[in-house]
């Protein structure tokens, strides 16, 4: 089957979150099942160091129609890599800036342009450079190709019949625009209703693919089921209950060719579930980096790493910082994002120097040290719609302590010290004194070396790999194409 993936993120081109990582690894797990993938990026700033030498122009001049002009876009051919083959979308009018949603500032005003620009861009190549059996869209900035698909596009002989599928990564983002962006992308004014991309008088991209695709998938079982409710539904749970029967939740996988502790290039030493050793060196490396060198052995490192959102929890450990210090830990927290979480960090690490110390960044290398040299990994969110941190954390040996929410519920058992079960510390309340609980029983483990070495080890021997949800997707694929057919 061909498959054309269109994200505005991928693994090793583009990466603010875990969409990156997911379009980066499944096209690959895909490939290798004997698919023919395509994916299609947008062609950012940051994208241009990866395309050396002379740039290959696969399409040129593709007429990209608006209100009162056009725009010319070029598709870059990125080539074949492990398989799978790379397109992207240049407009350097609209994509070669610093950030890919917007500058320090805030998101970019003409959001609505450049990515309806992008999905109409990707039909527009894919008619010149090969039609797919389906199209797998990710997120709001690619949600306009099932609706384009649907309406403006429904007679089209080329693309009419070809599937989708929407994969909701985050349903908090949905890319709200002014109701005015329906004629300025030229769709039809009875598009702007209720039952279609209308919401709460806003243009809503993620609406119209969740009303539009064929099929859905979300990224955790327990997300696919909370999205449907109004605590976590973000205002779309009344459309995605109307879709429950074309939604399903395929947990994400992690690319351990990337995320192992056995071979990750980025450590100062590997280690696995048998030979732990190294670790400790890992640990070290990780206190140097953060200038934390006086920490005793016998301190637990707590790590984060992690957008810096609403959406984390940091609210509930604001609660607990004093508190926490009570104990005997150290804190590591590496991450960047909204200017009030990072100055609650800052301000938290200067009260408790050489106990908190923070690294205000997006740095892959460091991120990589702190998985694997922290003991303790700490992921309160409020929402987790699938989550990687706490995967990768597994793999790495330190214990995620997570709220009950989303993909971490899925994937995190309590530890259970009668049968020596279990891979964590989970919460379920929203609420500073249920996380310091969690958080305290995890410490109360730690001293005792040989159950804290099961945990660990329950943990790292855990496979969640994509061989398993690459299969779930090719059927959700199948079935796409089967409603078309
Ligand atoms: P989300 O996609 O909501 O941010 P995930 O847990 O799915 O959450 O994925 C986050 C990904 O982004 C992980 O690969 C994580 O290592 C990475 N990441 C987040 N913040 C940083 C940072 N400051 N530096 C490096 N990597 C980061
Ligand atoms: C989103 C979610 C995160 C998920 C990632 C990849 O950014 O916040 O939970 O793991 O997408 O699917």
């Amino acid at each position: 089957m061909h498959i054309v993936f269109a994200a505005s993120e991928c693994v090793p081109f583009a990466k603010t979150g875990g969409l990156a990582d997911v379009v980066g690894a499944l096209p690959l797990e895909l490939a290798k099942l004997g698919h023919e993938v395509t994916v299609y990026l947008p062609l950012y700033a940051v994208v241009r160091p990866h395309l050396t030498g002379q740039w290959k122009y696969a399409a040129r001049s593709i007429t990209i129609p608006f209100e009162y002009y056009n725009r010319f876009v070029g598709i870059v051919d990125g080539g074949k890599r492990n398989g799978v083959r790379y397109y992207f979308v240049d407009c350097p009018d609209l994509f070669d800036r610093q950030g890919l949603y917007g500058s320090g500032g805030g998101e970019y005003p003409n959001n609505w342009e450049r990515f309806g620009l992008f999905c109409r861009a990707v039909l527009e190549a894919t008619k010149l450079l090969g039609v797919p059996a389906v199209f797998h869209v990710h997120d709001w900035q690619a949600s306009l190709i099932p609706v384009y698909l649907r309406t403006i596009y429904a007679s089209d002989p080329l693309l009419g019949n070809v599937g989708t599928v929407l994969t909701i990564h985050n349903a908090g983002y949905q890319g709200w625009f002014p109701p005015q962006t329906t004629e300025r992308l030229l769709f039809p004014w009875d598009l702007f209703t209720m039952d279609k991309v209308e919401h709460f008088d806003t243009f809503n991209f993620l609406k119209g693919g969740i009303v539009f695709s064929d099929m859905l998938t979300t990224v955790s079982r327990r997300y696919a089921e909370e999205i449907q409710t109004a605590e976590f539904g973000e205002k779309l749970d009344g459309v995605l209950r109307g879709r429950a029967a074309n939604l399903h939740g395929i947990l994400n996988g992690v690319d351990y060719t990337q995320w192992d502790p056995a071979t990750d290039g980025y450590l100062a030493a590997h280690y696995t579930a048998n030979v732990l050793t190294g670790k400790q060196e890992c640990r070290t490396d990780l206190l140097h980096a953060f200038g934390l060198e006086s920490i005793a052995p016998s301190t637990p490192v707590l790590g984060i790493v992690s957008r810096f959102a609403a959406q984390k929890g940091f609210d509930i450990l604001a609660g607990i910082t004093d508190e926490l210090m009570r104990r005997d830990v150290a804190v590591i927290a590496l991450g960047s994002g909204e200017p009030f979480y990072e100055n609650f960090f800052r301000e938290w690490a200067a009260r408790y120097p050489g106990r908190v110390a923070l690294q205000v960044r997006y740095d892959e290398a460091l991120s990589h040290k702190v998985e694997a040299g922290s003991d303790i990994f700490l992921m309160p969110s409020r929402y987790e719609p699938g989550g990687l941190n706490q995967l990768y954390s597994l793999r790495y040996g330190t214990v995620p302590v997570v709220r009950a929410t989303g993909g971490l519920d899925d994937t995190i058992d309590e530890w259970n010290a009668e049968q020596r079960t279990g891979t964590g510390f989970k919460f379920h309340g929203y609420a500073p004194q249920d996380f310091l609980a969690a958080i305290d029983r995890a410490l109360a483990i730690f001293p005792n070396k040989q159950s804290w070495q099961r945990l660990m080890r329950n943990g790292m021997v855990k496979n969640y790999s994509w061989t398993q949800p690459a299969r779930q997707y090719v059927e959700v694929y199948t079935e796409a194409v089967k409603r078309r057919g």
